[in-house]
């Protein structure tokens, strides 16, 4: 085998949590901010990297929703996603399924229609000229109102054919999964895939109301189901995916330490678990780091990588086949590498 960074990148991947306002690159931002005019508070984007020092989730979100405010275009959007798809297809990642936070924009003026057909144009380029397939998924933001979650989901239903599901994000803690049940159900009936960020911050109560109230299909973090016994049951059972983020979850102090990630022990439990970045411009990796840094710090196997990478195609929402073809890949690639 040759070194690990080569393993990793030599394999094809799956993307499954990642916020597209995330990949908000300084360099991207200051050039995005300048032909709109518009001020950032920083000078520079080596000011604007050492600034992303967070204690936890909240302080994040302000910064990351203070960068969401320079993008007013189409073209902003095209361009930010554009981006990260490049950049993702230099580390071998073959499909991903994105979020889009459509009321930080909206609420700002900046048209649903805007936001998602810049995002939709880029994506299509990628599947074309990169070969990254993609699903799109719309989030609302869980520390607004489930009313206006219901206007984001009435501004989508023109536009139904282009997006595949709806997430939930944003400050968790006081906010639980409960606040949107009914705007979840409304979104189940117009045929949108679900999930729902639960048990990063939040407790296990929290992935229980995900699955019981919000009916999701998918589970973005859920690394606090490790504190009940009888949920984990559950996960496992259901083979339930759950879309980690190791550097997201180091960097938002979600944990203090890779080293002593509990990774080994849920894959050890059956649990379904895939590896994502989140926001790979604010938390210093991308899909590559994810794996590498992971892999080092709790000396993941061959074997172990070669799982987590067909975990991420399997609890894709590819269709079967296309899993299957994936899966077949990886083995195919990891006996060469
Ligand atoms: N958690 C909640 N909301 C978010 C995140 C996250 O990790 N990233 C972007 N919005
Ligand atoms: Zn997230």
């Amino acid at each position: 085998m040759k070194d690990l960074a080569t393993f990793i990148q030599k394999l094809p991947k799956a993307e499954l949590h990642l916020h597209i306002e995330g990949t908000f690159e300084p360099e991207l931002m200051f050039e995005i901010a300048k032909r709109n005019n518009l001020k950032i508070p920083f000078s520079s984007a080596d000011e604007v990297k050492a600034a992303y020092q967070f204690n936890n989730l909240q302080e994040f979100l302000d910064i990351y929703y203070a960068g969401a405010n320079v993008l007013l275009t189409e073209q902003d959007f095209f361009d930010l996603t554009w981006a990260y798809l490049k950049k993702v297809a230099s580390q071998n990642v073959k499909h991903v399924e994105i979020f889009f936070d459509p009321q930080t924009h909206t609420e700002r003026g900046v048209a649903f229609q805007t936001v998602l057909i810049g995002i939709y144009k880029a994506l299509e380029k990628g599947e074309k000229e990169l070969g990254i397939t993609f699903r799109l998924i719309m989030s609302y933001l869980r520390h607004m109102s489930e009313e206006s979650a219901f206007e984001t989901l009435q501004q989508s239903l023109p536009f139904k054919d282009l997006i595949d599901g709806v997430g939930l994000d944003s400050s968790e803690v006081g906010n639980p999964p409960e606040k949107f049940r009914n705007v979840f159900e409304a979104s189940a009936e117009e045929g949108y895939k679900l999930c729902a960020h639960a048990g990063e911050e939040g407790p296990a109560e929290y992935i229980w109301g995900a699955l019981d109230v919000l009916k999701i299909d998918r589970l973005d973090h859920g690394n606090r189901c490790l504190e009940d016994e009888k949920l984990v049951e559950r996960l496992v059972q259901e083979q339930m995916a759950l879309t980690l983020c190791p550097l997201s979850n180091l960097e938002l102090k979600v944990i203090q330490d890779l080293n002593t990630y509990p990774l080994k022990k849920m894959m050890e439990a059956g649990l379904l678990v895939t590896l994502n970045s989140d926001d790979p411009a604010y938390f210093g990796g991308y899909m590559n780091e994810n794996f590498l840094e992971t892999a080092k710090a709790i000396d993941l196997s061959k074997e172990e990588i070669v799982t987590l990478m067909k975990n991420g195609f399997e609890a894709s929402w590819l269709r079967a086949e296309d899993k299957e073809k994936w899966k077949n890949e990886i083995e195919r690639i990891a006996k060469e590498v």
